[in-house]
């Protein structure tokens, strides 16, 4: 299987590159960290896969169209759509440059990269998309206004790409994680509920992608409550909100 994986050069992309290293496997990996990539594909190699590593900004839209030609040409079986940043604020409103930076990198990107490889799919009649959202896409919270909202819209795109291609025989999935340990959550300066080792985060997501899961939001517990809360009368959602507070540093 050629499989694709975007922001490989550290934690849920290293941690899922890693899994699908075998000799069963050829594997292209995407990132900015020259050095962090070149060891994620050595190990990778070690397990067997064949590896091909493209150094990009996911932010340089023109590279991503032109890296999924290229990948397109050679086939792709599934790709992993991972590569995304988080930023927190604790007070104040949200610069602009905050939003701009996440919205490109965790949701125009993505359709940067696909653009090209899509037909292709579509020709061939089978393949895998599938996009790492988040939990905070289903609650914003006012701490991480840019973050949920990239992560909503870039459900929104899965869900309408879902339905465009299903009738292709292309498996388009959404996986919502909760708190994984990774260099984004290091960084975090407050409590984060149900928190999971890289080795759960993995297994639950690449589990979810063996079951081809339109839409797997996880840990169950913390996403049901989620769930739940999304339910609930706006005064009351105000409340928990509230109470909750989540103090998330900058
Ligand atoms: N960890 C969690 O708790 C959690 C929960 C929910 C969702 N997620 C999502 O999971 C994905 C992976 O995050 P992570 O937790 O594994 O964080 P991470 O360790 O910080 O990894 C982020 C990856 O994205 C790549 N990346 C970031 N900006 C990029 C850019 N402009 N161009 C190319 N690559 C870029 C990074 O590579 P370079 O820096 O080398 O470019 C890195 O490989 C993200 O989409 C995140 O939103 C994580």
């Amino acid at each position: 299987m050629r499989i694709v994986i975007t922001g490989a050069s550290s934690g849920l992309g290293e941690a899922l590159a890693l899994y699908y290293a075998s000799n069963e496997n050829q594997l292209v990996l995407i990132a900015r960290r020259e050095e962090r990539l070149a060891d994620v594909a050595a190990r990778c190699r070690k397990k067997g896969a064949e590896v091909e590593t493209i150094l990009a900004d996911v932010n340089d839209f023109g590279r991503m169209q032109e890296i999924g030609r290229g990948v397109s040409e050679k086939g792709v079986d599934r790709i992993i759509l991972n590569a995304g940043v988080s930023v927190g604020h604790s007070g104040g409103v949200t610069p602009f440059e905050d939003f701009e930076r996440l919205f490109k990198t965790n949701f125009l990107s993505v359709h940067a990269l696909l653009e090209p490889i899509i037909p292709k799919l579509m020709e061939k009649k089978s393949g895998e998309i599938v996009f790492i959202s988040s939990l905070a896409s289903l609650l914003t919270m006012p701490t991480s206004i840019a973050y949920s909202s990239s992560k909503r819209a870039l459900n929104a795109y899965a869900e309408g790409l879902h339905y465009q291609l299903k009738a292709y025989g292309i498996s388009v999935m959404t996986i919502m994680p909760g708190f994984i340990d990774s260099e984004m959550t290091q960084k975090n300066r407050f409590k984060m509920p149900f928190f999971m080792t890289t080795e759960v985060g993995i297994r639950r997501i690449t589990d979810a992608i063996k079951r081809k899961k339109i839409r797997y939001a996880f840990p169950f517990r913390f996403a049901l409550m989620i769930r739940i809360v999304s339910t609930l009368p706006q005064s009351l959602r105000d409340k928990i909100v509230h109470f909750t507070n989540f103090k998330k540093g900058d």
